[in-house]
């Protein structure tokens, strides 16, 4: 399918920037993941005005409106009529023609949007969870931003895999923040815990998702910091992404969580999640 750069419609072959961009020289600049269920934006407003936020973080103004977006990611999911897909976007500072740290003024932004067909997690991921490794939080104090400036991510990342891990929770000071790609939920004692929003992790679309799913369907829930041991010692943990949606952590760092099999609270949610989804 052909990508959105700067104000056109483009095969992905004849998109082409800058070496000075920002971007690539600094990695300056934010992005979205959004998911597309049969043909449908999901949760849009709350990924836009995420995006709102992650510009205002990095002291940049949104180049387009709510209307704009929405048009173009429209014509992007419509060359997959019906499909589940996901669309990126990211937006960089662009390029004042020479490398400096300080941010120049007036130099225009790249905006770059595509869809790919998603890889939502299988029906044998969802009924069978996924492995984890818990890592040193080795990123920075800005999480709460969606920067493309991924490196520690990356690497978190790839030590999980090479370790027969699909995701790294990530430790910080002694408390479980959430993964390197996705966020964090336990249960203890048949209640849902979450950590609450701060600047060190991403604020996940999901996340919120499964809170209001909860609330909606009274499922007792809270947002508290996780201790390395309430980790350790919960009855589930589950990890949520745009793209992972809810996934159950079945064995952590060798051991098994709860049985080793998805838990009953899990298995409610994530029936909540497809419901919802539908
Ligand atoms: N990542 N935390 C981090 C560090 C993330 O990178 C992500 C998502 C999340 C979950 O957020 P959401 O529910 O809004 O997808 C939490 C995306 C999917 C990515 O980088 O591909």
């Amino acid at each position: 399918p052909e990508i959105y750069l700067n104000g056109r419609f483009l095969p992905p072959d004849e998109g082409k920037i800058s070496v000075m961009d920002r971007g690539f020289l600094f990695g300056d600049g934010v992005y979205e993941v959004i998911p597309c269920y049969a043909g449908r934006l999901f949760r849009l407003e709350h990924h836009l005005q995420r995006l709102d936020n992650s510009l205002h973080g990095i002291r940049m103004p949104n180049p387009l409106d709510r209307a704009q977006w929405q048009a173009i990611l429209e014509r992007l999911i419509a060359q997959l009529p019906g499909a589940d897909q996901s669309i990126y976007l990211q937006i960089t500072r662009g390029s004042s023609g020479r490398r400096e740290h300080a941010i120049p003024s007036g130099i225009e932004p790249t905006v770059f949007a595509m869809t790919q067909p998603a890889v939502y997690p299988d029906a044998t991921t969802l009924a069978t969870g996924i492995k984890a490794i818990t890592l040193d939080d080795t990123r920075w104090k800005h999480c709460d931003i969606k920067a493309i400036t991924l490196l520690a991510n990356v690497l978190l990342r790839s030590e999980a895999k090479d370790r027969g891990a699909a995701e790294a929770i990530l430790i910080r000071d002694g408390f479980a923040i959430e993964g390197a790609a996705s966020n964090l939920f336990i249960v203890q004692a048949g209640q849902i815990i979450t950590p609450p929003k701060s600047d060190h992790l991403l604020p996940g679309i999901t996340r919120d998702l499964v809170l209001e799913l909860a609330q909606q369907h009274q499922l007792p829930c809270r947002e508290s910091p996780i201790s390395r041991q309430m980790l350790d010692r919960a009855d589930e943990v589950w990890v949520t992404s745009s793209s992972k949606e809810v996934t159950a952590v079945v064995e952590l760092d060798g051991h098994p969580v709860g049985n080793g099999r998805p838990g009953p609270i899990y298995g409610r949610m994530a029936r909540f999640y497809s419901d919802y989804k539908a």
